[in-house]
């Protein structure tokens, strides 16, 4: 904690602050000291201007968001929005010995520096830092520093990252105070050897004589002692060492000190075990001059036959991508906020992270050493907007020392985090000699790291095969050949708005070959903003939200993430800690269950399991146990004894297990108690087909026609058909009304951004006009001994297709409702978005309960996380807050679902054998945007009463991009002749 040494003082906090929109129009003198800033406003450091009110921010994916006039290096002039800023401040009295550096964590995107009227210098990279030496400028009582930031400089041409584009300092500003002869640098290797049982110490320590030759006793050459020591966990010392050496004024030594050190506990992810390194500086007399302490972790990387080997197994990396970004603040994220997302990334189980695109800040890499998180660091270092063809940066020599320059600011400042496990040299640049030439570099400096850049391909310059959006045949074909390199993909399973559909496909390739090693999901959370609309509510905004038409936007492609901007998980997540979870269930016969062990390091060992006997959806009885030593990939067999007397009934059976921590993990980010696994087994198929549970039919019903309606009066219901409308247009009971508006066939679903993604708003709009026109071509009703059903022939001209419903009523009001459908030509037709009927509920009918897939919302292709069981839920519940409105609130494999209000009278609607259903306040209508990011949710009033869809089918979310992937083929709902049906009844009446 630096905060606690007395060679160190935080800038952060309230500077003076001038905004200018250009670099002409500031005050030509701001950066003396006895210029008057009076007039200013003051800003917090760090900040990012535009989110403080000055200036736009501005979302754009691939394009730069300047005016490129006319080509690279030059940036406009006349309108590049400048930031000036000025900072009063005292130098410590104790550290008249000392060199003093003032040091910036990032600021974007470059700036000049003045100390006291002073030029002392300019900096660009906004994401590494910027330390000056600014002892020579200093002097007694008040200092000044004044900074000049432009929002743009060549170097963001190279900066052209998918992100808000948003300026200012954005890290922390701190003094420090060094001795004039000081450690300048290390690096600690620390690798395993072969056995990955003992440690590897491989220390450079780098030591700088600053004196300046000119200062009196400055000729001399002076005479120091290196002291260095670990320590383990418990303080005790497991190596220590010592060096003497001397050292000429302005002269550097690196001082290296090597040793086996036997039975380390090596680094993971899994077991994140910390050792302290400690680093004196003494002098002659053996007088302290300086310590650092710095956390390391022992553990090896490697690359060997084709696999990436952490400690010498081939790790799975179960990633996402994650951009810096905070709500309210920006780019500014705090460490609660960090610490936050790492425990969100450990309760999901997620081991790694992709800095996308550019170093985080420093107390990430410290917080992924502690809690145990992978990373693959990556360089700041984007230049999308200029292509990869001919005119990329990466081809062109006069922008290779820009691009090496980032690298090296990189590597050297993270170079000894044990959690950073591979070098990624930036994204979206394309590939050429700059590239090539960081490679080498990177490769000179650390031999302990493999490295990787996605626009490499497979040339020679990225020892990883590192793909983004590779479809699951691409990567299993690759996998065949048994390739030299390992794959994994940088991005995938591209997670805007409802999407992560067939993540346990990919899964189900990744670990079925050694060389495809995991892959980083896009991306963490929505990079939505807060703010507030004209009445004062909250949203989340995204490009075009701010400033005036023609600023530079691509909407809501920035929200693609597992989480809202706040960390509210959205639904999808649950599928992502489920197909990552790192323990595997399967069921035996004879009461049996096998768990096998995917932890890389972590044998487990008194785990509680839990079994759960659920029949018709009910809880009937529960156990726990404690499970046996399971170690790392190994797998054992465990008795459960769940009765069997349930097992002969008409009833289904599921048995649920789930493994339980049990004792906090990882710092107590996972707390005891907490569900790691879990798994769903039918033990038992129903048995109870509709036609078993289909009503009596003894009492009477009458039937009423007049030219307009049909009218089916039994004992305590009354259903009234419209001829015109081919729908029931009230059904009541005991003189409740239950429907605002009868089903009808529906085909729509509102769009999802991936659906936009691919076109289907266009490709399929078929289906929309065949859910809003239909004709009615005729009716018939038909008495049959004590039931009663009507039926409506619709001709659905959109889709040339015959379709009819049939009622079927019974004499307790209870209504089998049955489709049929039947396309004339269905080799015209392309895939179907739904199956299914829509009605809206009347008022008050808001609370929800049913047996099928829950609690959250699930697809097709997203419910292997979704457990069969009976959920009760509300109307407000169901509503999942997208950034963007779309499709939302499905649950697939329902069995039944009942809506009633709050005296429990209602609707139940009983599936023959399932159907799928969404209950939310909007119908697809209301959520269908013309066109991608539109609006907000917010947007879109809420209706009064629920809409209702039951589901013979509805096609999968897809998620495998969101720039024209469709849902997997078996996941898409054909074409073809199609007949189901459902129950709906009454309930609670009788
Ligand atoms: C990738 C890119 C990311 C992001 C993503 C789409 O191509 O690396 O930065 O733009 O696509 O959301
Ligand atoms: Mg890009």
């Amino acid at each position: 904690s630096p905060e606690d040494s007395p060679l160190f003082k935080s800038l952060n906090g309230k500077w003076k602050f001038c905004w200018v929109p250009k670099p002409s129009l500031k005050p030509s003198d701001f950066w003396k000291q006895e210029y008057d800033d009076s007039s200013w406003k003051e800003i917090e450091v760090p900040s990012n201007w535009e989110i403080q009110g000055y200036g736009i921010p501005i979302y754009v994916n691939s394009d730069y968001e300047f005016t490129r006039n006319p080509l690279p290096p030059r940036i406009p002039h006349d309108n590049n929005p400048t930031g000036l800023y000025r900072l009063k401040f005292e130098v410590p009295e104790n550290w008249k010995e000392f060199d003093i550096f003032i040091h910036f964590g990032a600021v974007k995107s470059a700036f000049y520096l003045w100390v006291n009227g002073n030029k002392v210098g300019y900096s660009e990279d906004s994401k590494t830092p910027a330390e000056f030496k600014i002892t020579p400028y200093l002097r007694n009582g008040e200092n000044l520093i004044a900074l000049e930031v432009y929002r743009w400089s060549d170097g963001s041409y190279l900066e052209c990252q998918d992100m808000w584009r948003i300026s200012g300092i954005e890290r922390d500003v701190y003094l420090y105070a060094a001795p004039h002869v000081r450690i300048r640098d290390f690096f600690a290797r620390t690798n395993l050897d072969d056995d990955y049982k003992n440690g590897i110490l491989d220390l450079d320590v780098e030591v700088l004589n600053d004196i300046s030759p000119m200062r009196g006793s400055g000729q001399k050459t002076s005479v120091f002692n290196l002291f260095v020591s670990i320590l383990d966990e418990n303080g005790k010392e497991i190596f220590s060492g010592k060096q003497k050496f001397s050292i000429k004024p302005q002269e550097k030594k690196i001082l290296n000190f090597k040793e086996n050190i036997r039975y380390v506990k090596s680094w993971s992810a899994e077991t994140p075990d910390l050792y302290t390194l400690c680093l004196e500086l003494k002098d002659e007399k053996n007088c302290s001059l300086e310590a650092i302490v710095r956390k390391i972790g022992f553990r090896s990387v490697e690359i060997k036959n084709g696999k990436l080997l952490l400690n010498g197994k081939a790790i799975k990396l179960k990633g996402v991508n994650r951009h810096e970004h905070d709500p309210w603040k920006g780019h500014v994220v705090s460490q609660e906020s960090m610490i936050k997302d790492i425990q969100l990334m450990k309760q999901f189980n997620i081991n790694a992270v992709r800095t996308s695109h550019y170093p985080n800040d420093p107390r990430w890499y410290e917080l992924c050493d502690y809690y145990g998180i992978y990373l693959i660091d990556e360089a700041n270092i984007e230049s999308h907007g200029m292509g990869y063809g001919e005119r990329s940066l990466a081809k062109n020599p006069d922008w290779s020392p820009a691009h090496l320059d980032r690298i090296m600011r990189m590597v050297e400042r993270d170079k000894n985090h044990p959690s950073v496990i591979i070098w990624s040299m930036g994204n979206e640049a394309g590939n050429g000699i700059n590239f090539e030439n960081v490679y080498k570099w990177i490769k000179e400096r650390d031999k302990t790291r493999p490295v990787q850049y996605e626009r490499a391909e497979l040339h020679w310059n990225t020892d990883i095969y590192a793909p983004m959006y590779a479809k699951i045949e691409w990567i299993e074909a690759y996998a065949r050949q048994n390739p030299p390199r390992p794959l994994i993909l940088c991005e995938y399973s591209h997670s805007m708005g409802n999407s992560t559909g067939n993540l346990k496909d990919y899964w189900d390739v990744i670990e079925k070959y050694d060389s495809l090693q995991g892959g980083f999901i896009w991306d963490w959370v929505d990079q939505g903003f807060a703010k507030k609309n004209e009445k004062g509510e909250l949203f989340w905004a995204f490009g075009g939200d701010y400033g005036p038409p023609g600023t530079p936007s691509d909407a809501n492609f920035c929200c693609n993430g597992l989480f809202a901007p706040d960390r509210t998980p959205h639904p999808a997540v649950w599928e992502v800690k489920k197909v990552y979870q790192p323990l595997k269930i399967e069921l035996l016969n004879k009461r049996r269950i096998k768990i096998t062990n995917k932890y890389d390091f972590t044998d487990i060992e008194g785990y509680t399991i839990r079994w759960i006997l659920l029949k018709d959806g009910k809880r009937i009885a529960t156990g726990s146990l404690t499970s046996p030593s399971i170690k790392s990939y190994d797998s054992a067999e465990i008795p459960l004894d769940y009765p069997l007397e349930n097992m002969n009934s008409e009833s289904e059976i599921f048995l649920n297990v789930e493994i339980i921590a049990p004792h906090p993990l990882f710092h107590g980010l996972i707390p005891k108690g907490y569900v790691i696994a879990s798994e769903q087994f039918l033990l038992k198929k129903g048995e109870r087909t509709i036609e078993k549970i289909l009503p009596s039919k003894t009492s009477i019903l009458k039937v009423t026609e007049d030219p307009n309606e049909i009218k089916i009066t039994g004992k305590d219901s009354v259903i009234i058909f419209g001829k015109d409308e081919g729908c029931i247009k009230s059904y009541r009971f005991k003189n409740i009304e239950l429907f605002k508006e009868g089903p009808l066939p529906n085909f729509w679903r509102a769009p999802t951004d991936n659906d936009f993604g691919n076109m289907m708003p266009l490709r399929l709009k078929m289906w929309r006009e065949a859910s809003r026109k239909r004709e009615v071509r005729g009716f018939k009703i038909k008495k049959d001994k004590g039931m009663i059903s009507v039926r409506f022939d619709f001709y659905l001209p959109a889709v040339e297709t015959y379709h009819s419903v049939e009622y079927s009523i019974f004499p307790d009001g209870t209504i089998l409702i049955s489709n049929n459908f039947r396309p004339l030509k269905p080799e015209n037709l392309p895939e179907i978005p739904r199956i299914g009927m829509i009605m809206g509920l009347a008022e008050g009918f808001e609370k929800i309960k049913y047996y099928g897939r829950g609690p959250h919302e699930n697809y097709c292709d997203r419910k292997s996380s979704a457990f069969i069981g009976i959920y009760e839920t509300t109307m407000d519940e169901q509503i999942i807050p997208y950034v963007s409105p779309q499709e939302f609130g499905n649950h697939t494999d329902t069995r039944w679902l009942s809506i009633t209000n709050k005296e429990g009278y209602g609707i139940k609607f009983i599936g023959n054998p399932v159907f799928e259903f969404t209950a939310v306040p909007y119908t697809p209508e209301d959520l269908t945007l013309s066109k991608r990011g539109e609006k907000h949710s917010i947007d879109i009033p809420r209706r009064n009463s629920l809409y209702i869809t039951i589901d013979m089918a509805q096609m999968g979310v897809g998620g495998d991009d969101s720039w024209g992937a469709k849902p997997h083929p078996q996941y898409l709902i054909n074409p073809q002749n199609y007949s189901w049906s459902f129950l709906i009844k009454p309930e609670k009446f009788d």
